[in-house]
């Protein structure tokens, strides 16, 4: 919740989110209780004692000193998540939550079948988990009336592991077939980032450029501009996970604004990793005056306790923008999807509705 007079309209416009990884939907209150379930041990008290409460792990949680910082904790929590049963919770409870909360109207969700499958959970518990918690989302949405949920699913790819490891499971996913049959949506690349350049993944990501599988990799979150210019020249990447850092050259923006390649920002995950001290530092107001197109998410929410709703409020508060900016983000946040053109249609109504009611308040 924000103090801004247009909290009202940011509340009711239907959003998109791109950048959300399942597994950082896990709360620690869900991660202890998934851990005495399922008997998966968590690191003792001795070892960390952030892992004697959930409290505590939550304190922790405010203290992430950088991307592998966080890391370390978001791959130890994972280990919790067993069943198809407890991908699907997961999936459903975010997916349900955020279209109560923060009227999400289409959720593109990555997560990472490598670190599950390192651990022996296979890939139809994963991905078969997923579509059932998907599919339960979109039918509670549906039967509640006055708006319909779409969701597609995106596995990212590890760059802490080996390109070997990587092509494995990109060659199980596409032997299952995942892409083909629109189980899932895409291709991404995701974990730490710096020193570990996105050319490395360029034979994986022909592959699946070959096949018509659509690709985007996180690049300029931690790592200098040029991995942006990798990741879209050698990966042929549609679109940039956070791609922050484009901001420091000015040769790499212009790019990115004459070819409208969409940056899926996370202010508030660059804030608590210490990519920007502070949000005001997030380069929003330099994405908007020199038309490179973003969308607002929310990246690990339970990690960074914040959700969708309260990284726009976020924004709102810093920024202050007005109501024409937040309408030029909506409607790219709905053309930079994977969605068919019909259901971009309908989103894309639905703004102009919210803009049109909330006209006479307007400030
Ligand atoms: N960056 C890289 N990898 C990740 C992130 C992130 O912000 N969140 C989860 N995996
Ligand atoms: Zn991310």
């Amino acid at each position: 919740m924000c103090l801004s007079p247009l909290h009202p309209l940011l509340l009711r416009l239907p959003k998109c989110e791109h950048h959300i990884h399942i597994e950082g939907s896990l709360t620690p209150s869900l991660l202890f209780s998934l851990s005495a379930k399922n008997s998966i041990p968590l690191p003792s008290v001795s070892e960390d004692p952030a892992f004697a409460s959930p409290e505590a792990l939550n304190e922790r949680y405010a203290r992430f000193s950088s991307l592998d910082d966080f890391l370390a904790y978001y791959y130890a929590g994972m280990r919790v998540l067993v069943t198809a049963r407890d991908f699907s919770e997961l999936a459903y409870e975010y997916l349900a939550g955020q279209a109560r909360d923060a009227n999400l109207w289409h959720a593109e969700v990555f997560f990472d079948p490598q670190a599950h499958l390192e651990r022996g959970v296979d890939i139809e518990t994963v991905v078969g988990g997923l579509l059932d918690g998907k599919r339960r989302a979109e039918e509670e949405v549906a039967k509640s009336g006055g708006k319909r949920l779409t969701v597609l699913f995106i596995p990212c790819l590890l760059r802490h592991l080996s390109v070997d490891d990587s092509a494995a499971c990109f060659e199980l996913m596409r032997g299952k077939g995942y892409f083909a049959d629109g189980s899932l949506a895409g291709l991404g690349l995701c974990s730490s980032e710096v020193a570990r350049p996105p050319g490395n993944w360029a034979g994986i990501f022909a592959d699946a450029r070959r096949e018509g599988i659509r690709r985007t990799a996180h690049a300029g979150e931690e790592g200098p501009p040029g991995y942006v210019v990798g990741a879209l020249d050698v990966l042929g990447v549609e679109r940039i996970d956070h791609g922050v850092r484009a901001v420091e050259d000015e040769g790499v923006m212009e790019r990115l604004s004459r070819e409208g390649v969409l940056l899926t920002v996370c202010p508030m995950s660059n804030v608590r990793l210490k990519g920007a001290e502070r949000i005001e530092h997030v380069p929003i107001r330099e994405f908007l005056d020199r038309g490179v197109r973003f969308s607002i998410n929310s990246d690990d929410p339970a990690y960074f306790e914040h959700w969708l709703q309260d990284n726009y409020c976020a924004v709102q508060e810093a920024f202050g923008l007005g109501r024409e900016e937040w309408k030029t983000i909506a409607r790219n946040s709905v053309e930079g999807s994977w969605c068919g053109e019909e259901r971009k249609r309908e989103i894309l109504e639905e703004i102009e509705e919210v803009f049109r009611e909330t006209e006479v308040s307007a400030v």
